[in-house]
């Protein structure tokens, strides 16, 4: 099993990242093979609406893009890893899922028959989560990137408070994202 994971946060090492790093080694603890896409490494051009994609069933705009659909059609599984930046997702983040409307374009002509990947969101904001809901809007975004993708969301791990208390401090958070990653390459295929 092949595991694409896009990690959306500019700090290595940060909230973010440690969640990520450890559900990638339960994924892999689990046997899958792991490929990180560190969305901000990479130039990726806002999508421009230009619709050569609901024509075309791709994008045809060349960037950095183009490693990212590479790693997204070959994963039998799916990681989105971002900070909360003003509710949602990171803008490294976004790029990249709006850029994936060549998929949605393409899934709208022609419906995909194969079974629905799943996908795992991990996010973290530094704000307490005191209304239960600080989540929300950015798991609504996934949701509809996954749904693009074939995928299906089957886990969440959410760390909030994270700037009184970092996710380094946090082990059992830690533990439950290991468990989410191993989780993540187990689920049976055809739900
Ligand atoms: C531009 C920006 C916007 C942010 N917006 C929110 C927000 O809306 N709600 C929140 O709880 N935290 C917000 N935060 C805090 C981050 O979500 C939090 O520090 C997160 O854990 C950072 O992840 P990292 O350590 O992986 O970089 C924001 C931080 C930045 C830099």
């Amino acid at each position: 099993m092949r595991v694409c994971a896009l990690f959306g946060g500019p700090r290595p090492g940060g909230n973010t990242d440690l969640l990520l790093q450890s559900a990638l080694a339960g994924a892999r603890d689990a046997g899958a093979g792991v490929e990180i896409i560190t969305l901000y490494r990479l130039s990726i051009a806002p999508c421009q609406d230009c619709g050569a994609c609901a024509r075309r069933g791709e994008c045809v705009y060349r960037d950095d893009m183009a490693q990212v659909y590479q790693s997204l059609d070959r994963a039998d599984a799916l990681v989105l890893a971002s900070p909360i930046y003003f509710s949602s997702v990171s803008a490294q983040a976004k790029a990249a899922i709006d850029r994936c409307q060549a998929y949605w374009a393409a899934a709208n002509a022609n419906p995909p028959v194969e079974q629905k990947r799943p996908g795992l969101f991990i996010a973290t904001a530094g704000r307490p989560d005191t209304r239960g809901d600080l989540f929300q809007p950015a798991l609504a975004v996934v949701k509809a990137f996954f749904l693009s993708l074939n995928a299906r969301l089957v886990g969440q791990v959410f760390a909030a408070d994270t700037d009184r208390s970092p996710v380094a401090a946090r082990p059992e958070l830690l533990h439950t994202a290991r468990e989410a990653g191993r989780r993540l390459v187990q689920v049976p295929e055809n739900p």
